[in-house]
């Protein structure tokens, strides 16, 4: 199954061309279950920005439902309401919740409903199931997971209703259930009716837990259920249903047994958390702990997974490495969805697909003769371009400066929870040997070789450290953060303690290094210029656990403070709003700060080859394989502007 979620691809609260080329792409990659982004199913809900809304939803659901039909996958639609988790912001009216629970998140207190607001909801829940059906959907799957208002009112932590809705906390979800059985039937009979069910809301003090589930999931599943689906996460554990990889894959796992224990025969089970894994995702449904297996962000960044396990061509899977960077899409930004190593993910009406082109190759080959590319540099971006250029028949020569491949991913890799990044680099190895591509690493590249070379040129050389904005006494240790984590695995002694990280980012580098260190027994401080550490993380979903971790870890986080100086005696600070210095005790200070090209290469010889990715401007992963891939589509395009044509 490809899970229900924010993407971003609505306009005026439609579903749009870009939902209609999101999902047949993952039907025809092999998807059996496609569960449409949840539309709102009345406008008393506008939760965020490009929120679908169901009563303007049809169109959009009778197109996705024809394209994934036609590829052969079952279309569901998720309906729902996120009550006093929504926003005000864009309807200006009163949040709905069971109660006047002020939500954790933005404080904003909810109009207790009203016997009418119920009627009314249960009502907006029947007729959007009907139209969904009658749009061409196979069903629907209502949210009572973590942004819901069937949740709110199965909760205990904002359901405190003295009524008949409160006495039963089950039984506003139990006339939703009814309601929408009834009016799906009445269009066509068969329909599916999901579920999805927060069944731990990591608040045990008055929130469901997995015990408490199995009571309401009996409650309900009477109600002519065709399937549940375990989550977990309330307004108190918000990046708990999608964490990132801090936390181990099939998390849920527990909750889905429990839960299971009580489902009828022919009530399906649909497991879901962090399986990103086919082999995980195998043995669960092989050992019979669930029917079907929602596996979301893995098919957000490959989206012909099942295909590729229907063939056998499990190695060749681009990995879910759970790093949350781009496939969430709650931030101020508003960004499209999108995947990391998959950048076409959310983009599919206008980025060629690398993929059409590799099964293209070996049959055609390049319609203009096979060019000599030279990339230069191992990292995401030489990888992922070197890739793609073979991949359209090119004949690759990638150089690679240090001794192994993967570059600044292999170094963030090195962070405790960011592992899996790891799995990126050697995909993208892999994928690069597979395709043929001539790889040399420990060479270091000459302007000569580059003069002598007859074809494309591409420079992906990455970063060096930027400038230092604070002064170091001569005979100071210091380190960049990268260098740290590249050395910290090959080191068996303990690390220098105390140490001293400046992080004036607040990405996952700074916090990553810090974490080592203390993981491994160094006392630490980190020193940030914002009120709070690892500002950038609240991205990913992984502020709060970070800061807990930090904690956990006994690090010392000084905030809002600015390292001037880093010398024997250790590290000035001062305080940016009082300008109070102080000095901490340090052997060790370790620069997290900013990095600047390494494009000395590139200028020496003349400036004018393409140069992509980090060598550009250092940022993430996410580019350096986005301008990777769209320079070595380009070479493919000679005389056209550099950009490569939209995919149907
Ligand atoms: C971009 C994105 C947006 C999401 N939005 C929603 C949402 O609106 N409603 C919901 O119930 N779950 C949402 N989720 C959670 C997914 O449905 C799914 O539960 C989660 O991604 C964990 O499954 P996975 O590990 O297979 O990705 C979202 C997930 C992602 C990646």
């Amino acid at each position: 199954m490809f899970g229900p979620h924010e993407t971003n691809l609505a306009t005026r609260r439609a579903l749009s061309d870009r939902h209609v080329a999101y999902y047949r792409a993952r039907a025809s990659g092999g998807a059996g279950v496609i569960v449409v982004e949840e539309a709102s199913v009345d406008d008393s809900d506008w939760p965020y920005e490009r929120a679908p809304l169901a009563a303007h939803a049809a169109e959009g659901w009778s197109r996705i439902s024809s394209a994934c039909r036609e590829e052969g996958a079952l279309v569901i639609a998720a309906l729902g309401h996120a009550g006093g988790q929504g926003s005000s912001a864009y309807h200006q009216r009163a949040l709905f919740g069971p109660s006047r629970v002020p939500d954790v998140e933005t404080r904003e207190v909810p109009a207790a409903m009203e016997p009418e607001d119920v009627e009314k909801l249960v009502s907006a829940f029947a007729s959007a199931s009907a139209a969904a059906i009658a749009a061409g959907c196979d069903g629907v799957e209502l949210n009572g997971g973590q942004h819901s208002l069937l949740r709110q009112f199965c909760s205990g932590l904002t359901n405190l209703r003295d009524d008949e809705l409160g006495r039963d906390r089950a039984e506003f979800a139990r006339r939703v259930l009814l309601a929408t059985r009834g009016a799906v039937d009445h269009v066509a009979s068969g329909a599916i009716v999901g579920l999805r069910l927060s069944c731990d809301e990591l608040a045990p003090w008055a929130g469901i837990t997995p015990q408490d589930a199995t009571g309401l999931v009996t409650s309900l599943v009477q109600l002519g259920l065709d399937y549940l689906c375990v989550v977990r996460g309330s307004a108190f554990g918000t990046s708990a249903t999608r964490p990132d990889g801090h936390v181990e894959p099939g998390f849920n796992r527990g909750s889905a047994t429990m839960v299971r224990a009580v489902l009828p025969q022919g009530v399906a089970l649909v497991a879901q958390g962090s399986i990103v894994d086919v082999a995980l995702a195998e043995e669960l449904i092989v050992s019979g702990e669930a029917d079907l297996v929602e596996m979301t962000r893995a098919q957000i960044a490959d989206p012909v997974l099942g295909k590729k396990v229907a063939s056998g061509a499990v190695d060749h899977i681009r990995p879910c490495v759970l790093c949350n960077q781009t496939c969430r899409v709650r931030d101020v930004r508003n960004p499209l969805v999108t995947c990391i190593g998959e950048p076409r993910s959310g983009h599919e009406t206008s980025e060629e697909i690398p993929e059409r082109a590799l099964v293209a190759r070996g049959k055609a080959g390049s319609p203009g003769g096979r060019t000599s590319v030279l990339v230069i540099g191992g990292g995401p971006a030489g990888l992922e371009c070197a890739r793609v250029a073979a991949a359209v028949g090119h004949q690759v020569t990638l150089l690679e400066r240090d001794q192994s491949l993967g570059g600044m991913v292999r170094v963030a890799a090195r962070a405790p929870g960011r592992e899996r990044l790891g799995a990126l680099a050697d995909w993208l190895e892999y994928e690069c040997r597979h395709a043929g591509v001539r790889i040399v690493t420990g060479h270091e590249v000459t302007l000569e070789e580059i003069d002598d070379h007859e074809g494309p040129i591409v420079h992906c050389t990455g970063s060096r450290p930027g400038r230092r904005t604070f002064e170091v006494t001569s005979g100071a240790a210091i380190a960049t953060a990268a260098e740290v984590l590249a050395a910290e695995r090959r080191v068996a002694e303990p690390p220098p303690s105390p140490v001293v990280v400046w992080d004036p980012i607040g990405g996952p580098v700074g916090v990553g290094v810090a974490e080592l260190l203390a993981t491994h027994g160094a006392a630490v401080a980190l020193v940030t210029p914002d009120h709070v550490v690892g500002e950038q993380l609240a991205r990913t979903g992984d502020l709060a656990p970070a800061n807990v971790r930090l904690q956990q870890r006994g690090v010392d986080l000084v905030r809002r403070s600015v390292l001037l100086q880093f010398g024997p005696l250790g590290a000035t600070v001062e305080h940016r709003y009082s300008g109070e210095r102080r000095l901490l005790d340090a052997v060790l200070c370790v620069d997290a700060g900013y990095l600047l090209p390494e494009d000395t290469l590139w200028r020496a010889s003349g400036a004018r080859q393409p140069r992509v990715g980090d060598a550009v401007a250092p940022r993430t992963i996410h580019e350096a394989i986005l301008e990777g891939r769209r320079v070595a589509l380009a070479l493919g395009h000679e005389g056209s502007s550099g950009v490569p044509a939209a995919s149907p």
